[in-house]
């Protein structure tokens, strides 16, 4: 079931959001060549209390046998998503993935940034670029009447034209009072599918992209996921409301 937030709850919605946002500027403002992968997740960790909200993925799911361990996620190079923090030091030319979910009075906020760190390769900026790019071609398509292929679809147009492929084994999602709700928001396909959207509904939509082929492999650590083929990988994420006229991104201050 797809669930339509009231006031009331896209209050809580935003509130959530502006603490995930707050986290992902002072963490820009912190990186550069020398910081650890742990440096990183303290200051989220570090902003999420000092603002009254739980780091989410922090033992995440509830009750598993190998919860994920860290505030944060983060993923460097040929990591595509869920790389746990260590002490890991970032250097020059890195390109370094952070995603960040926080909750707070029962509602969630979900965002990432990818940055290069230092100097990088021209294809690492470009990569950054244009997973940026592509969640903002993704939005435009986010009006009430459309459906979720319909942003799906801006999305892989946008990173193939590019030259880069999209990943398809994990995408997007609903989110609110917990962090994956319906429906599932896929970073590729055919327009016009999937549920219409409606004003109320709040969506995490999170083009996660590669430098070179689109496959991925899931590393025995449970968590981390890596490219196949070793090229880059960024991510690029925003918490979203659908309303009557565009879309409003809740994790940009
Ligand atoms: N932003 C990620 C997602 O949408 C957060 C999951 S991290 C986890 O799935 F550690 F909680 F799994
Ligand atoms: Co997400």
């Amino acid at each position: 079931m797809i669930t339509i937030k009231n006031e009331k709850e896209i209050k809580k919605m935003r509130e959530a959001c502006r603490i995930v946002a707050l986290a992902h500027e002072e963490i820009k403002k912190a990186i550069k060549v020398g910081i650890t992968t742990m440096e990183i997740n303290d200051i989220a960790e570090r902003v999420f209390i000092e603002n009254g909200a739980n780091a989410s993925c922090k033992g995440y799911p509830h009750g598993s046998r190998n919860p994920f361990p860290a505030a944060a996620c983060i993923s460097v190079n040929d990591e595509v998503i869920h790389g746990i923090p260590s002490n890991r030091v970032l250097k020059d030319g890195d390109l370094v993935s952070v995603d960040l979910v926080a909750d707070k009075d029962g509602f969630f906020g979900d965002a990432t940034r990818s940055y290069v760190v230092g100097r990088g390769s021209q294809n690492a900026y470009r990569l950054v670029e244009v997973a940026e790019e592509s969640f903002f071609e993704g939005i435009k398509m986010a009006t009430v009447g459309n459906r979720i292929s319909d942003i799906s679809h801006a999305i892989q147009m946008t990173v193939e034209r590019a030259g880069f492929s999209v990943v398809k084994e994990y995408q997007g999602h609903g989110i609110g009072t917990k962090m994956h709700e319906e429906p599932g928001v896929p970073n590729y396909g055919k327009p016009g599918r999937g549920a219409r959207l409606e004003a109320g509904m709040t969506l995490a939509i999170e083009p996660m992209i590669n430098e070179g082929k689109s496959g991925i492999i899931e590393q025995p650590d449970g968590w981390t996921v890596i490219t196949a083929d070793g090229k880059l990988s960024a991510h690029y994420e925003n918490t979203v409301l659908i309303t009557n006229s565009e879309a409003e991104v809740l994790t940009i201050l």
